[in-house]
């Protein structure tokens, strides 16, 4: 039967160009699902945009000498374009600075206000005088009172890792103007996390199907406990605060906004019903989101799963007028040549630069065998130039080349007709016939991987079989058996055309012109063998040229040199005074195992560990939870001062300190290179 289905992918950020991290993270596994349901004959609406609200805009724009709106007008369109060279095939890509969208998230916000669902709070925050702007955490710097440390941010001391509040900090500055900020006392709006908890807990536990880093993540957000979260910010670019909500609450409206968090997720809903405006139907859009029989899943990748999983979830229900999400598969990061992908450092490859040289279809085929589904996941020019020459090209083209050319030299272009089937033919025949119920439940159960490894399996055994079948043999000895081979190669051709698709739309429907075949196709006729005797095959062409080493070393070169010029440009730490070898000695530093770890409830950071030193079990706090997963931890061979005084923090007491390597605000454990019992003693 056929499924109403709603997909998003998460809005991109319209400061700055798509990447590779984002394509396989949000977007490609989308569009593949997507196109598949499409084919499936599913009612599917698929929807996207670009984010342009948040600081990192107006940072962005007041560095540029320009307005917030020249800023996302730029990257709307860079993007926008981008995703449509690359294949993605949005219904609709709206953005959230569109009319229609302000109206949708001021009237939500308006409910959640009617149903009495916000809590009202006063609070002095830092003001910036200058910039005439409240000063979120991480705009304001200043002197650690922990370590003396001269750049802590307002939230945290990158120094020593101390948690803190703008307030704590010792000569606070403005990051944006460097001003002095004043305190000043502002009202906003909070959503009553902690009030939904159980709620959302039950939920939840109604989606034991879905991913494991997903639910994993989540787990960890109710054992922490969730907190109230302000939705509204005192800024000058945003959703303004409706003036009639904030009239009835006794506050006065001027220069305040809806948090970013709180409308990005509500452009899904506003670029439905500009969908279903544009198709002149209005009310086409709440046939998605407010009937129940809807599947609407949500196409993130990790760094969004409390926004997509927890917040957005929350308010929906708040609102009480739409569907919740059924599922949301998000994925891990997409590294590159090894090392973390860094926009702000160049080291990332850009979609449309990418675009320039080579072909839409290599890249999503590349992405989508190294998906990082389950865990992160690394792309490599070489590893891509591989995949695109050696199966692409050699396999794929490889055997569509040979049987055109095949068909055209000895049966003049036509179809030949089949007769009397081998064992040989069954075999290759069954694969067709089980191929798209076998493929679309891995795309279904978002196995991106292993749905593209059996695609070019069966490829793999359509060239096995020509190679088993020898027609250039046959052709003499046997023409009827001749004739059959190439009927099913044709068939298998068009098959591996439609399973293909959803992942190479480009190449499938270059394939179906080749074959002279209608361009719309049913993901079941792939087992039809629908190609009749006599049908003409049109002359063939090469689909996949190979890609030289010479196309790729530039792009190798330009990030190996963007890599090293940042370790000289960026700021390593000035070296201390001199010590003697008898300071050293006094450390007691020791190999430990984790057992446990997990976040201390209420607060951002801080992770409470239990490690094994020797005979003996520890507990350590370390502020570490912005930096690795809690799960990520266990097992690991750390390296801890072990007779530092103990401290308390938050109450526990931490006996010892992990060593961890801190540069530009990335940090790693320091662990053994080879297994190393717990207890051993560091020289
Ligand atoms: N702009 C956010 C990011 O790039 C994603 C927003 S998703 C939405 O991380 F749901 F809020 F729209
Ligand atoms: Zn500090």
């Amino acid at each position: 039967m056929s499924e109403k289905i709603l997909v998003t992918s998460a809005l991109p950020y319209a400061n700055g160009p798509i990447h590779l991290g984002h394509l396989a993270g949000a977007y490609l596994p989308a569009d593949i699902f997507v196109r598949y349901h499409r084919l499936n004959g599913d009612d599917v609406v698929y929807i996207c945009g670009s984010d342009e609200h948040g600081v990192p805009i107006m940072l962005r724009a007041r560095k540029e000498g320009v307005s917030p709106q020249e800023v996302v007008d730029r990257y709307h369109t860079v993007i926008k374009k981008s995703f449509e060279q690359f294949g993605m095939s949005f219904d609709y890509y709206g953005r959230t600075s569109s009319p229609v969208h302000y109206e949708t998230s001021q009237d939500i916000f308006r409910m959640l206000a009617t149903k009495d669902e916000f809590i009202l709070k006063k609070e002095k925050q830092l003001f910036d005088p200058e910039a005439g702007i409240f000063l979120a955490d991480r705009f304001v710097r200043g002197i650690c009172p922990k370590c003396g440390y001269e750049d802590a941010y307002g939230d945290q001391c990158e120094k020593c890792g101390t948690s803190l509040s703008p307030s704590d900090l010792i000569e606070p500055r403005s990051a944006i103007t460097d001003a002095v900020p004043v305190m000043k006392e502002t009202t906003h709006w909070y959503l009553p996390l902690e009030k939904y908890q159980p709620e959302l807990e039950q939920w939840i536990a109604g989606h034991s199907d879905w991913k494991s880093n997903v639910l994993g993540q989540i787990k960890s957000w109710f054992t922490d406990g969730l907190r109230d979260r302000a939705v509204t910010r005192d800024l000058p670019w945003g959703v303004p605060v409706p003036e009639d909500v904030a009239r009835k609450a006794g506050v006065d409206a001027k220069g305040k906004v809806l948090y970013v968090w709180f409308d990005a997720p509500i452009g899904y809903i506003s670029a439905t019903r500009e969908w279903a405006r544009e198709k002149g139907d209005p009310e086409l859009w709440k046939k998605y989101w407010q009937q129940h029989d809807t599947r609407l899943i949500h196409f993130i990748g990790k760094d969004n799963i409390v926004f997509h999983c927890i917040i957005f979830p929350a308010v929906l229900k708040a609102d009480g007028r739409f569907v919740l999400p059924e599922n949301v598969p998000a994925n891990e990061f997409l590294n590159l040549e090894g090392d973390k992908l860094s926009t702000s450092r160049d080291y990332a490859v850009w979609l449309h630069e990418y675009l320039e040289k080579f072909e839409p279809d290599s890249l999503r085929y590349t992405l989508a065998s190294i998906m990082p589904e389950s865990k992160d996941a690394d792309f490599s020019w070489k590893d891509f130039q591989a995949r695109h020459n050696n199966e692409l090209a050699d396999i794929l083209g490889n055997f569509i080349n040979r049987t055109l050319t095949f068909v055209h030299k000895y049966f003049d272009g036509k179809t030949p007709a089949a007769s009397v089937f081998t064992a040989e033919d069954e075999q290759l025949i069954a694969r067709i016939k089980e191929a798209p119920q076998k493929l679309g439940a891995l795309i279904d159960r978002h196995q991106y991987k292993n749905y593209v490894r059996e695609a070019m399996d069966l490829a793999r055994a359509a060239n096995k079989y020509f190679n088993d079948r020898a027609p250039w043999k046959t052709r003499k000895e046997d023409p009827e058996a001749c004739a059959t081979t190439l009927n099913i190669c044709l068939q298998t051709t068009y098959a591996l055309s439609v399973l293909l698709d959803p992942v190479l739309p480009f190449t499938g429907r270059k394939i179906r012109a080749r074959l002279n075949m209608d361009n719309t196709i049913h993901w079941n006729s792939a087992a039809d063998m629908p190609l009749k005797a006599g049908h003409v095959i049109d002359k063939p062409e090469i689909i996949f040229r190979k890609i030289e080493d010479s196309a790729i070393e530039p792009e190798i070169e330009r990030l190996q040199k963007n890599k090293q010029g940042n370790t000289v440009t960026s700021s390593a730490a000035p070296v201390k005074d001199e010590i003697t070898i008898d300071d050293f000695q006094k450390l007691d530093l020791r190999t430990a195992r984790v057992l446990k770890a997990e976040r201390v409830p209420k607060t951002d950071k801080l992770v409470r560990l239990e490690v094994e030193v020797g005979e003996e079990i520890r507990t350590i706090v370390s502020g570490i939870a912005h930096h690795y997963d809690v799960g990520e931890l266990i097992g690991r061979t750390i390296i801890i001062i072990a007779n530092l005084k103990p401290v308390k923090l938050r109450g526990i007491e931490s006996r010892g300190m992990l060593l961890t390597a801190e540069h530009d605000g990335t940090l790693s454990l320091l662990t053994t290179m080879g297994a190393m019992p717990s207890g051993s003693s560091i020289a």
